[in-house]
């Protein structure tokens, strides 16, 4: 999809320029770099881990599996892929799906927070603890497991811009457990809630 808005030319010139990225050897051993896609200008922006198998193979975020249960939290809160912008902290598939290294995150992130800056967000949510880590640092704010903090709003300035943060689970932690499934759900009313009380788009409770 071209995207023909101030925002979502910037968008795709970052997502060709992060196709030939070679900042770490990641990219070695992939088919497909997965830049993110979806609104360039949304309320929302989910931030997951890295691409998988299925992420690798086809460019883009969140096809596999925890896709399509993201698919169905979103739509318990009204909102489809279009409506968002989804991205990763590391942009190429890790090895057998291994956590990113500190020096792949390092050479990533920066086009993380291009990307956050052109979307401006009003709310960021990360999947996950590698993504809450690396976000959450900003403020800073340090947990040693997510489930401590899933569900909490911080409200933050990110890159000059006020945006609520909210850390949740990694939908594939999800996948064959009913209890996290249910935190996540918890979460995205949150976030809904959130949304709407900044003048977004999802449903009202
Ligand atoms: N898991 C992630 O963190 N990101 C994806 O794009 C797919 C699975």
């Amino acid at each position: 999809m071209v995207q023909e808005t101030g925002s979502g030319v910037a968008i795709e010139r970052l997502a060709a320029v992060i196709g030939e990225c070679r900042k770490c050897p990641l990219w070695e051993n992939t088919h497909h770099a997965v830049p993110g896609e979806g609104d360039a200008g949304a309320d929302l922006m989910l931030i997951g881990e890295a691409p998988g198998k299925q992420e690798d193979l086809t460019g883009r975020p969140f096809v596999g599996r925890a896709g399509k249960l993201l698919d169905g939290l979103l739509s318990g809160i009204g909102l489809v892929r279009g409506d968002i912008f989804i991205a990763n902290i590391v942009k190429h598939r890790p090895p057998g799906n291994r956590d990113p290294r500190d020096e792949e995150i390092r050479a990533c992130t920066p086009y993380l927070e291009e990307q956050i800056r052109i979307v401006e967000p009003k709310v960021i949510v990360m999947l996950g603890r590698h993504s809450s880590r690396y976000i959450l640092s900003f403020l800073p704010v340090e947990f040693d497991r997510i489930t401590e903090i899933r569900g909490t709003v911080y409200p933050a300035v990110l890159f000059g811009h006020p945006v609520r943060l909210i850390p949740t689970l990694h939908p594939a932690a999800a996948l064959y457990n009913p209890a996290y499934r249910e935190a996540l759900e918890e979460d995205f009313r949150v976030i809904g809630r959130e949304l709407a009380g900044a003048g977004g788009s999802a449903i009202r409770d």
